[in-house]
């Protein structure tokens, strides 16, 4: 039997990413998944929403001038508030059954280091959205939570989550944070690292959801065995005479492309470790690092990793949906993980 609260309230858990915004619903699972994006059209200086995530994300890049797509979380803090209310709001709407009786409970995860004003934004914005509470957690734990790793044990764990604007790299221990650090660097600086590479070395030109779906069919850490790998044909425009030209590019190129990324990923684990007491920094030698989010699908992430760490690496299971199932866990076993969740109240 269901208890009365389950079946008129639709408490709910949201990963608001910087690239994704995911909403898991107590009882369902993840209900929603799509672009952290919000259409405007323009006129005369006032903005009006004109479509929010999936619908929104094709806009990207697309333009005409009076309309605008905007990624309020771009670097994995909120750089534009009032867009990020709007798309808050829309999602939250969008799950919630008006037939309802009850006002759902909203437990957000955010980055480690939002800073206050942004976690009273946010909360405000799911306050003002109709939710009857706001909790906040922080997103290395939901991660860790996600990847099923014991967070609450007396040992170190260390998660990555390689998000869209930023990596978070943290330790934890008896389910609290023992360090972390956020690194802008992530999907989007791939992308970006991938128009560059190609703007230099090939004169062509082509747009970052190009690149992304290049990183995505293709895209790799680590330079294949045969100094080749795999090929794709993509388009873009010539950039010395203007016209759309079409060619081909291989793992070899990308992984070179995207050698800064890795490094900098490699970097922030081994300023972690450093940074880490030295009994729980065992602890993470012996049980290794776990990769979540959904740049850990790059191609050979792991591999690339374990090669100049010397550390055993995993990609979790699910990782494009860690955040969002830890954060619906600790949603469903609030009186178990109540300490990890921020009610301000
Ligand atoms: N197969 C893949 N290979 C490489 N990158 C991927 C793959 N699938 C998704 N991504 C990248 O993962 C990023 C989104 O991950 P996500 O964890 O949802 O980010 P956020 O939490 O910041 O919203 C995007 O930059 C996307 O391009
Ligand atoms: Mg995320």
């Amino acid at each position: 039997m269901f208890g009365l609260s389950s079946l008129f309230s639709s408490d709910m858990a949201i990963d608001l990413g910087t690239a994704n915004t995911l909403v898991y619903v107590r009882g369902k699972g993840i209900v929603l998944n799509e672009p952290s994006v919000v259409a405007f059209h323009v006129k005369d200086g006032k903005k009006q929403v004109l479509a929010v995530g999936e619908e929104a994300k094709l806009m990207l890049g697309r333009t005409p001038g009076t309309i605008e797509a905007i990624r309020p979380m771009r670097d994995g803090v909120i750089a534009d508030f009032d867009v990020a209310e709007e798309m808050i709001k829309h999602f939250i709407r969008k799950v919630h059954k008006r037939s309802t009786f009850s006002k759902p409970k909203v437990i957000v995860c955010v980055p480690h280091g939002a800073t206050p004003v942004e976690k009273r934004a946010i909360r405000q914005s799911v306050l003002s959205a109709g939710a009857r509470r706001a909790g906040l957690i922080a997103e290395p734990i939901a991660a860790a939570i996600g990847a099923g790793m014991p967070i609450t044990d007396p040992t170190g764990n260390m998660v990555v989550d390689v998000g869209g604007g930023t990596t978070e790299v943290a330790v934890l221990s008896l389910g609290d944070i023992v360090y972390a650090r956020s690194v802008r660097v992530g999907g989007d600086r791939m992308d970006e690292a991938i128009v560059s590479y190609l703007r230099r070395n090939h004169n062509l030109l082509v747009g970052e959801t190009t690149a992304e779906r290049i990183k995505c069919t293709i895209g790799t850490a680590r330079m294949p065995d045969d100094g080749r790998g795999a090929a794709m044909q993509i388009r873009g425009r010539d950039l010395l005479n203007g016209v759309p030209k079409e060619m081909e590019v291989n793992q070899a190129q990308i992984a070179e492309a995207l050698v800064e990324s890795v490094q900098q990923i490699r970097e922030a684990v081994m300023l972690a470790l450093e940074a880490t007491p030295p009994d729980l920094a065992a602890d993470i030698v012996d049980r290794g690092v776990m990769l979540t989010g959904g740049g850990a699908l790059l191609g050979d992430l792991d591999l690339a990793l374990r090669e100049s760490t010397g550390l055993s690496i995993s990609v979790a299971d699910e990782s494009l949906n860690c955040v969002a199932l830890g954060t619906g866990k600790a949603l469903e076993h609030e009186k178990l993980l109540r300490h990890v969740i921020d009610y301000a109240s």
